[in-house]
């Protein structure tokens, strides 16, 4: 999809499909002012749809013999409330009504009252990713009609520099929504570190594949615990991506990359919907889309690692039963009193690999708890770190990728409810404040020194409907708030 700016007056514009923002309180007044031919016939017929230009409303007009041929209108809702994200939405849902019309898509927005970078890098994002639709499994596809070229129209020349970066980052958001939605005898352990070695190979990273005898020899017995009820083998992936020139930020991204997450003999049984428990490596998905973005943009100064210990978790006759325990590469012993909390067991030989690498600082995105999903529903990712730096530029970058998330408490007193009689600690703690205790588990693995956080994305990983820019199914959440996370930090 080719995204560019067009300076062309709104009465002048030669596409098919134009899309116009207006306010709540001067949309007559606006339309007035563009000057188009059938003016008079818009004001008629919005008066007739009672339309008011609130958020959300939206009236299209099909203009036969015309140009443009589709007129779509779209709500913005007040001037003085209106944020980047409702621009967001709006491309969103506009780009969505003009499904069914290809040939040149031309959007005109209030961008003067953003910084125009953020406003057109955000509406390119928005409208390339709400057209994105997942063919790949139906035997007779049927592409969506849609544009395939974008005209962001009067947009200040300053914008054109941010234009570069939408592709690398909706190609990385593409992958992690591909990746998550496919189905798990389709994304494994083995293809999904095939998908990395061949990123790897096609943008130049660093790329390595530790098997399971690797992982072995370096102890991770709770990594491999969790694997071995699984027919498939565990692959440990490790892409490095490497700056040339002076290195000023080394850094490293862990996910969790459970390819399918049966329980265990903790099965999941009644409400749990086991059959979209192959969400369940988001994590890993999210961070391989970052690095493939990351691979493309090459931003200057940094080493980025981005790891994740994929496995599945099932049952046979070789799996973990409850009460089972291991020790993680670490040293420390885990009473897995719950075979169904199987990613902080993998997380933690990742996050002793990740500290190993003595990195500046570590993220970790993991479907991990459905305690998160209760407390911040699907739209919005939990996030802990006691480290306030991390915190401010995490946040930041995810305000600015429009992605939600929300600080959450590293409560130290529920340790507590980890304690085991036998063990160093158990998997799990009490069922109230299950993500938080979630988060105290994956403490113990990372190295004191080194600033790290923790992202749940249980929730964000996937939508049941069409919602913001993203289509029904995977969201690919976290790609581009860990692209943004990484210039975030080369800032300062
Ligand atoms: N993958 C799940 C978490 C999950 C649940 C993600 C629902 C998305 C929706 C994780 O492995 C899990 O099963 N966690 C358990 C932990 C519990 C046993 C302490 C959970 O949340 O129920
Ligand atoms: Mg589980
Ligand atoms: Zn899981």
């Amino acid at each position: 999809m080719k995204i560019t700016l067009s300076s062309a007056g709104l009465k002048d514009w030669d596409g098919s499909v134009l899309i116009i923002g207006l306010f709540e309180e001067a949309h007559e007044k606006q339309i007035q002012s563009f000057g188009l031919p059938y003016k008079s016939y818009l004001i008629h017929r919005l008066k007739e749809q009672k339309f008011r230009a609130k958020s959300g409303e939206i009236q299209a007009f099909d203009l036969p013999e015309n140009t443009p041929s589709k007129l779509i209108l779209v709500g913005l809702g007040e001037s003085k409330s209106l944020l980047i994200n409702d621009l967001r939405n709006a491309a969103a849902l506009s780009a969505r009504a003009s499904i069914g019309t290809i040939g040149k898509l031309g959007i005109f927005f209030p961008w003067e009252l953003f910084d125009p970078e953020s406003a057109a890098q955000a509406v390119g994002e928005a409208i390339r990713l709400s057209l994105f639709k997942d063919l790949r499994f139906k035997s007779k596809p049927e592409p969506l009609l849609k544009t395939n070229c974008i005209e962001l129209i009067g947009v200040n020349k300053s914008a054109e520099a941010c234009l570069g970066k939408i592709s690398p980052i909706c190609a990385g958001v593409e992958l992690a929504r591909e990746l998550v939605g496919a189905p798990p005898n389709n994304v494994t352990p083995s293809t999904l570190a095939e998908t990395a070695a061949l990123i790897s190979k096609e943008y130049g990273l660093q790329s390595t594949v530790l098997e399971k005898e690797d992982c072995e020899a370096k102890g991770m017995g709770a990594y491999l615990a969790v694997a071995q009820g699984s027919d498939l083998e565990p692959k440990f992936i490790h892409l490095i991506y490497k700056a040339k020139g002076p290195i000023k930020r080394r850094i490293a991204m862990v996910g969790k990359g459970l390819t399918f997450d049966s329980g265990g003999y903790n099965l999941k049984v009644g409400a749990a919907q086991i059959d979209l428990m192959k969400f369940d490596m988001g994590g890993s998905a999210a961070v391989i889309g970052a690095a493939r973005a990351i691979a493309e943009l090459k931003p200057e100064n940094l080493e980025a690692h981005f790891i994740v210990a994929s496995c599945e978790n099932m049952i046979n006759g070789s799996a973990i039963h409850p009460g089972d325990i291991v020790e993680a590469s670490n040293g420390k012993t885990i009473e897995i009193n719950n075979t169904d909390a199987e990613g902080r067991l993998t997380l933690a030989d990742a996050l002793v690999y990740a500290s190993e690498l003595e990195p500046d600082a570590i993220v970790d995105l993991a479907t991990l708890t459905g305690a998160c999903v209760i407390a911040l529903g699907d739209e919005i990712a939990g996030l802990w770190t006691e480290n306030e730096q991390l915190a401010t530029e995490l946040i930041n970058a995810a305000k600015a990728s429009g992605e939600g998330i929300w600080r959450m408490p590293m409560q130290a007193t529920y340790k507590e409810g980890l304690k085991s009689m036998l063990a160093d600690m158990k998997n799990t703690g009490p069922r109230a404040g299950g993500s938080i205790t979630a988060g105290l588990f994956l403490k113990e693995f990372v190295k004191e020194s080194i600033p790290w956080a923790h992202i749940d994305i249980a929730g964000t990983v996937w939508t049941d409907k069409d919602r913001g820019i993203d289509p029904a199914g995977a969201t690919g959440y976290g790609v581009r708030t860990l692209v943004n996370w990484t210039y975030e930090q080369l800032k300062h």
